[in-house]
């Protein structure tokens, strides 16, 4: 008996699955595949994809340091903080260690959203009318070419708040790729090249910097090395000492000392008393996906959720609608020209101003809003003394997404604001200072470098931080799920780049590829102008002509860096490095590393280190 049980048992076991006996059929775990949704076909152009951390950077070396510490088993802050920090070195253009910016992180474990404000702040002795000359004029190389330019840096201060709360590996260890390439070299880039190139009368003026970035009489050229080794030194002090070296020990004398030198404002006490700050995340919702933005001091968040709001109210998905109609880029105009209104008027640093977030952010305003939208004609913007626009942009800020194996996103975007900042260093450290101050309102009705207007919510007052456009943004669905997390550089463009990117996934149904790369539109009030990028379809811009829309095209807006959730079926995630960058890269964590989730470490090492 037991002798037959086990062959009846045997023969069942060895007896092939029923799929197997239907010589046609499939097994199942092909006939599932059917229902996947493939990634990789049905595109013009594809995003990256992996299954673990990715990078997403303006800069090839950046984008592999960040890989680099995904792969050691550090977390996506550990890498953001590595980023940032080489950055500084191999993208000295936007990467700084002088300027400033805003950080989201997103911590997959907790399922919590922190918002790190490290933008710079005004100098104690800086005052409303500090750039207006005898004539009451604002003299614009006092504010935007001079060491008056700079605002006290905060991102040092924001890379040690951001390591402080998440970082897992050892803080020196997220220094050493930004030493190695100070003082081994970069191979310059032409992006890199060119850059120095537009930058060069300013940059020759400082005798630190003109030490750095010129081969004794000559420009650098694509495939020469350009070594930084004051930086290096700078870098190394960080690395040693931490954050207060910068804020309270030896670069802090060597800023302040220089400062003076040159008739800048910014003391040790200015530096001593920086903070970096955490602050609550604005939050809305566009069609079922939450949207998560910078706060004050930047305009970013209140004014994309305003005008995702307002285009809630009409049907944009639809196919008669869609990227690129006249009807779908009437109302993004007369939506972004609101916005860019209420930011001249309402907009400025929280810690001083009161500014109506919730009443812009609001259900009423929205539909108000779209209800004074004609979709005959274009409202024209009232005439506005000084609205005048730097027509082209050059690439200065940078933005860079990253993700990890766990879930956690940092979303960061950071400044010098322009190339270079105010093109000086500080003698003996190979820092760049910020131009940071031009972003204030020097005098009300008078544009600021980009062409933005605004009032004394936004003038000059001691330790005050200027107001921005930086736009770090994370998306989460209905489900409350990551979704997607971008970010863009642009001056006053920013904050529509990460629009238009939001609207081509969300209403578009592009895939990431796709809606950064698709052509991007723009309109701030002042001036009264739709701005395009080369791309759309001529019949749609003489449609908008007609509907008494001036339109221009102009140079390319934007740089987005974004990861996205692969498609709903697929595990892990996509990204795309806006190819309006040369260098911009996609690195991708090849090797999962299971020890380190993203988790408040033991802090005692630390406070050794930062004694
Ligand atoms: O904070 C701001 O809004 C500006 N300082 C950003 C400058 C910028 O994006 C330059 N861009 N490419």
């Amino acid at each position: 008996m037991r002798a037959l049980l086990g062959l009846i048992f045997s023969v069942l076991l060895l007896a092939p699955p029923s799929w197997a006996q239907n010589v046609g059929a499939l097994p199942p775990f092909i006939q599932q595949q059917a229902n996947v949704p493939i990634l990789h076909e049905g595109a013009r152009i594809q995003p990256v994809y992996s299954q673990h951390g990715m990078v997403v950077s303006a800069d090839k070396y950046a984008s592999q340091v960040g890989q680099n510490i995904l792969m050691q088993g550090g977390n996506a802050v550990d890498a953001a903080v590595a980023v940032a920090f080489t950055m500084a070195v191999t993208m000295p253009r936007a990467g700084n260690l002088g300027g400033g910016g805003f950080m989201l992180v997103y911590d997959a474990k907790n399922k919590t959203t922190r918002a790190i404000d490290y933008r710079e702040k005004a100098p104690l002795a800086a005052s409303a009318n500090m750039y207006l000359d005898e004539n009451g004029e604002v003299d614009e190389n006092l504010a935007r070419f001079s060491y008056k330019s700079a605002g006290v840096p905060g991102t040092v201060k924001g890379m040690e708040l951001a390591f402080r709360l998440y970082g897992s590996l050892d803080w020196q260890a997220l220094l050493d790729p930004a030493i190695h390439y100070a003082s081994n070299g970069v191979r310059v880039s032409q992006s890199l090249a060119e850059s120095l190139q537009k930058k060069a009368a300013h940059l020759w003026k400082s005798p630190a910097a003109r030490k750095v970035f010129f081969k004794q009489d000559h420009f650098y050229s694509a495939g020469d090395t350009l070594y930084q080794k004051d930086l290096a030194k700078t870098l190394v002090t960080l690395a040693k000492e931490g954050a207060d070296a910068f804020y309270k020990g030896d670069i802090a004398t060597r800023i302040a000392l220089d400062m003076k030198k040159n008739g800048g404002l910014i003391t040790m006490q200015d530096l001593a008393e920086y903070q970096a700050v955490l602050r609550e995340p604005l939050v809305g919702y566009y069609r079922g996906y939450k949207v998560l933005s910078m706060p004050p001091p930047s305009s970013g968040g209140v004014h994309l959720i305003q005008m995702l709001k307002a285009l809630e109210q009409f049907p944009i998905q639809q196919q008669r609608w869609g990227h690129g109609s006249s009807d779908t880029m009437h109302v993004m105009a007369e939506v972004m020209r609101q916005a860019y209104a209420d930011r001249s008027k309402y907009l400025g640093d929280t810690d001083f101003v009161s500014v109506p977030i919730k009443a812009l952010m609001s259900d009423l305003y929205a539909i108000r809003t779209a209800k004074g939208i004609s979709m005959a004609s274009a409202t024209p913007s009232e005439l506005v003394e000084g609205g005048k626009f730097l027509p082209d942009e050059s690439p200065q800020t940078t933005h860079f997404t990253i993700v990890d194996k766990w879930g956690n996103v940092v979303t960061n975007t950071y400044t010098l604001n322009f190339s270079y900042g105010s093109g000086h260093m500080v003698a003996g450290t190979g820092i760049l200072l910020n131009n940071e101050m031009d972003d204030f309102v020097s005098k009300v009705g008078v544009a600021n470098a980009y062409g933005l207007i605004g009032n004394e919510k936004n003038a000059i007052e001691p330790e005050k931080r200027p107001l921005s456009s930086m736009t770090p943004t994370l998306v989460f669905d209905a489900d409350d799920q990551f979704y997607m997390a971008l970010g863009s550089p642009g001056g006053s463009r920013i904050i529509t780049s990460v629009l238009n990117v939001l609207m081509n996934v969300i209403d578009h149904n592009m895939n990431l590829a796709e809606a950064i790369t698709a052509p991007r539109m723009h309109h701030q009030y002042m001036p009264d102008k739709v701005q395009v990028e080369k791309g759309f379809s001529l019949d749609t811009l003489k449609l908008l002509n007609h509907k008494g829309h001036t339109v221009e095209e102009v140079a390319p807006m934007g740089a987005v860096m974004a990861v996205k959730r692969a498609p709903k079926g697929q595990k892990g995630y996509v990204a795309f490095a806006d190819t309006r960058r040369a260098d911009a890269f996609v690195a991708v964590q090849t090797q999962p590393q299971d020890n380190n989730p993203l988790a408040r470490k033991d802090m005692d090492w630390l406070s050794d280190l930062f004694e």
